[in-house]
Formats: C-alpha cells, sequence, structure tokens
C-alpha cells in the first residue's frame, strides 16, 4: 500500500467553508426548519449551477471529447435480484456495534472517528461506563417496497451504486449503440446508502450524486485501461484546476479491497480533514457481467469476429462523487486575503466551473448607468452565464461575486457613457482594463474555451 502523504496544515477549516456554502447560497442543511435530518444537504441556486457545471465537465471528458463511450440513465429502482447477483444484499455491509449504556451505534471499525455519547467528547469504548456489543454486519442498502402491499414480494432497495444499472443494459447498449470492446457506458445519477458514520459536510451522506463509467475492454488489455483511467482521471481534475500537490493515487490493500475489484486506487484529496477519497478507479474484472449471465439467463457476452471467439469483457471503472468533486473544487478554490485593509474572501474557481462568469454592475444608480448596464448584461448574458446587480456600494458587489467564484466583473461608469468602453475586472489579479463594451460577451464566452491554471500555483 502506498504510505499516504504527509498532511500539510489545512488553508482553511471545514467550518469556514459550510459557513461560505450558506451565506452565499451553495448548500443548506435539510429540512432545517424541522430541526434538520442528519447528514442530507439541499442545494442553493449557486450549488445547483456549480454542480451542473461539474456534470457537464464530466460528461466533456466522458462523451464530448471521445467517440468510444456511451451515455445512459438507468432506473433507481431496479429488480431485487440485481442486487443479488452485484453481492450487495451479502456483501455491501458496515460492522457495527451497539453501546449499551448510551444506545448509540458506531461503526466497529471506525470507533476512533466517531464520538461518544457523553461528555467530555471521547470515542466508544474510552468511558468505563461504555458497554459495547460485539461487532455485527449491517446492510447499507435502504429497502422500500413497490406496489400497496408491504410484503417479502413486494421488497425493493435503492441503488446504492450506479453502476449496476449499466451491467444490466450491457446486451441493450452492444446491439443498439453497435460498439465493441474497449468501449464505456457513463451515467450520473443519486445513489443512497445507509451510512452509519456520516459527516464532514456533503463529504459522506445518505444520498448523493454519483458520476460512473464502466469501460468493457478485451481481459487481455485490463491492466493497461486501469493505467490509463487513473492517469485520465487525475488529468480531469488538475486540468479543473485542482492543486497536483492535493491529489494522490492511493492502490487499496488486499483487506480493503470490494467483493468485486481484483485492484482499486483511490484518488484522494486532501480535504480539511485529512487525505480522504475523491473517486475510485477499479478493475472489476469479469465479476458484473458474469454474476448477472448467472442470474438471468441471459449471455453477457461479446463475439469478437476477428479472434472467431466469444469473451466476457473486463470492466474498468472510475466512479466519482458529484458532492465530493464540489467539496474538492470549492476547498481548492477559497481564499482569504487582506486587501488594503480589508478581507477579501475569493473562490478561485476555474472560470468554467464558476456558477456566474460575468457580473454586470454599474457604478452609480443614476446618470443613465443602470440603463447602459441592463442593456449591456442582456448582450452578455447571451453569451455566458451572467448577473447584473446594483445594490449597495461597487466595492461590496464585487466582493459578494469574489465568493462565489465570478471570475469578470463589467463595470459601466460614465466614461461608458461617452465613449462606449467599460471596465473588465479580473477577481484573481484584481487588475482593471478598459475595453470595449460592444461584442465582449463574445470574447467572454471564447476565454472560456482556452487553457486555464489557478493563480494559486504562484
Ligand atoms: N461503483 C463503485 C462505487 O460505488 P464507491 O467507492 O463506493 O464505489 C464511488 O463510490 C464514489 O462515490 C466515491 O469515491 C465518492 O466520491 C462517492 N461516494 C460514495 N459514498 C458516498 C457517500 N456516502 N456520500 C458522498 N459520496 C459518496
Amino acid at each position: 500500500m502506498a504510505e499516504a502523504p504527509e498532511i500539510a496544515a489545512p488553508e482553511m477549516t471545514l467550518e469556514e467553508i459550510v459557513a461560505l456554502c450558506k451565506r452565499r447560497g451553495f448548500i443548506f442543511p435539510s429540512s432545517e426548519i424541522y430541526g434538520g435530518i442528519g447528514s442530507t444537504y439541499d442545494y442553493g441556486h449557486y450549488g445547483v449551477l456549480l454542480r451542473n457545471n461539474i456534470k457537464n465537465e464530466w460528461w466533456r471528458a466522458m462523451i464530448g471529447e471521445r467517440d468510444d463511450i456511451v451515455a445512459i440513465d438507468s432506473a433507481i429502482l431496479q429488480h431485487p435480484r440485481v442486487w443479488e447477483a452485484s453481492g450487495h444484499l451479502e456483501g455491501f455491509t458496515d460492522p457495527l456495534v451497539d453501546c449499551r449504556t448510551c444506545k448509540l451505534r458506531f461503526r466497529a471499525d471506525k470507533l476512533e472517528e466517531a464520538q461518544c455519547g457523553r461528555k467530555p467528547s471521547k470515542h466508544p469504548g474510552e468511558f468505563a461506563e461504555c458497554d459495547l456489543t460485539d461487532a455485527r454486519e449491517f446492510n447499507l442498502m435502504f429497502e422500500t417496497h413497490v406496489g400497496p402491499v408491504k410484503d417479502q414480494g413486494s421488497t425493493a432497495y435503492l441503488r446504492p451504486e450506479t453502476a449496476q444499472g449499466i451491467f444490466i443494459n450491457f446486451k441493450n447498449v452492444l446491439q443498439f449503440a453497435r460498439k465493441k470492446p474497449p468501449f464505456g457506458i457513463a451515467q450520473i445519477g443519486k445513489s443512497f446508502r445507509n451510512e452509519i458514520t456520516t459527516g464532514n459536510f456533503v463529504f459522506r451522506t445518505r444520498e448523493f450524486e454519483q458520476m460512473e463509467m464502466e469501460y468493457f475492454v478485451p481481459p487481455d488489455e485490463a491492466e493497461q485501461w486501469h493505467r490509463y483511467w487513473m492517469d485520465e482521471r487525475m488529468r480531469w481534475y488538475t486540468e479543473l484546476g485542482i492543486r497536483p500537490a492535493n491529489l494522490t493515487l492511493r492502490p487499496h490493500g488486499p483487506e480493503e479491497l470490494s467483493h468485486y475489484s481484483s485492484a482499486t486506487s483511490d484518488i484522494e484529496y486532501l480535504f480539511p480533514m485529512g487525505w480522504s477519497e475523491l473517486e475510485g478507479v477499479a478493475n472489476r474484472g469479469d465479476f458484473d457481467l458474469t454474476q448477472h449471465a448467472r442470474m438471468s439467463g441471459e449471455k453477457l457476452e461479446y463475439f469478437d469476429p476477428d479472434r472467431g471467439e466469444a469473451y466476457i469483457p473486463h470492466v474498468i471503472e472510475p466512479a466519482a462523487g458529484v458532492d465530493r468533486a464540489m467539496l474538492s473544487f470549492i476547498v481548492d478554490a477559497y481564499e482569504t486575503e487582506e486587501i488594503e485593509g480589508r478581507k477579501r474572501t475569493v473562490l478561485r474557481l476555474h472560470p468554467r466551473l464558476a456558477p456566474v462568469k460575468a457580473a454586470v454592475l454599474p457604478l452609480v444608480s443614476r446618470d443613465g448607468m443602470p440603463e447602459r448596464a441592463r442593456e449591456l448584461y442582456a448582450d452578455v448574458r447571451a453569451q455566458v452565464p451572467a448577473e447584473y446587480d446594483e445594490g449597495g456600494s461597487i466595492g461590496k458587489r464585487y466582493r459578494r461575486q469574489d465568493e462565489i467564484g465570478t471570475p469578470w466583473g463589467i463595470t459601466v461608469d460614465g466614461q461608458t457613457m461617452e465613449d462606449g468602453t467599460v471596465t473588465l475586472r479580473d477577481r484573481d489579479s484584481l487588475g482593471q482594463e478598459r475595453v470595449p463594451a460592444d461584442g465582449l460577451g463574445e470574447r467572454l464566452a471564447a476565454r472560456l474555451g482556452e487553457p486555464w491554471r489557478t493563480p494559486k500555483l504562484g
């Protein structure tokens, strides 16, 4: 197992990130007016826009920039036998202990991360009164019932991963998309796990969104494709602005491997709480197709006309989480600095990820500036996502845009009324240049297509 890199001092606390996300409408605790429900979150306006941009970038990498991967959107409720075949019914469990004294429940393998119910704060088992049961296996799937009758035959499960919806469609895609290995099927969608230990904000929740791609390859090419996808996925994060020093690839030890995997490496990110999994890249071998073929009676193989034989493809799976990706992009982009004696918080997001690309601001609310700014706003908005804001001092309006990561501020001032130019403010350098208002939207749209490097790299 590779050594985890040394933990550098975090640049901020998770609490600062949580506060920014609430203050600026990215993420709210769910059901807050009823006191909240453990570890579920609602995404506000900027959160939705940022998540959409992350998902769009993932689709771009999977489908827009290549032609060997197709998309799918499978159902969340699937036949219960899917989970029997996949091994989830039997093996998707965490070891659990109960404390007979405080009546709380903990993951047996994560006691050192858990807090005992008593005060002062200690780990379960550390008080003399702690009375822990033996560990027993707890299945993480959410159970529900399909139809009006709640009996054994109506039991169904909310999917714990999107991957199985891809495997059960292997035959459909092979026939209708006319693909041959190596090829992939990609999916983004919600998954559900009744996690015992949640926490660290949106890092581990019970309802989350995954971006998973199953890449079907000839068995003798599996290792080489596994390496390929680890490199590709690392590149995706760094090209979108994550600093390479905050990312690492950690191969699983034999005791950590999932029941389906012969090799998995986690892409880990240096979150404020330390190095933790951002994405897994697994070699699933032929486990899933073999299991579904056996349970369903369908042949799930590929006949290779060149080799004159049929084979069950092996599967390489990059499996990412939208919520964790979002958290890592926000954490990596977050910075506070002092400008002329005042604190500025800024999200130095990749412009393509930024929820809003440009803010159009009249310098003052008179002398025809709001009217001119609104006209310009309509032009810019037709090209890139933009906002118009005329409330409060210009400094306050810039600060607000800095906190949501808007890369460009466009200010309409007295000179605009005379010569048709505006100031274009850069979020990162704070440089301001005078540019013609005409065609500005088109020029900003073109800049979104250019390679970008985070200014945090110097
Ligand atoms: N199909 C393989 C699979 O699901 P996983 O490592 O269990 O593998 C893949 O999940 C990714 O999904 C993780 O790397 C993480 O980003 C995200 N994920 C998993 N469980 C999560 C949870 N409880 N909360 C938020 N994200 C989660």
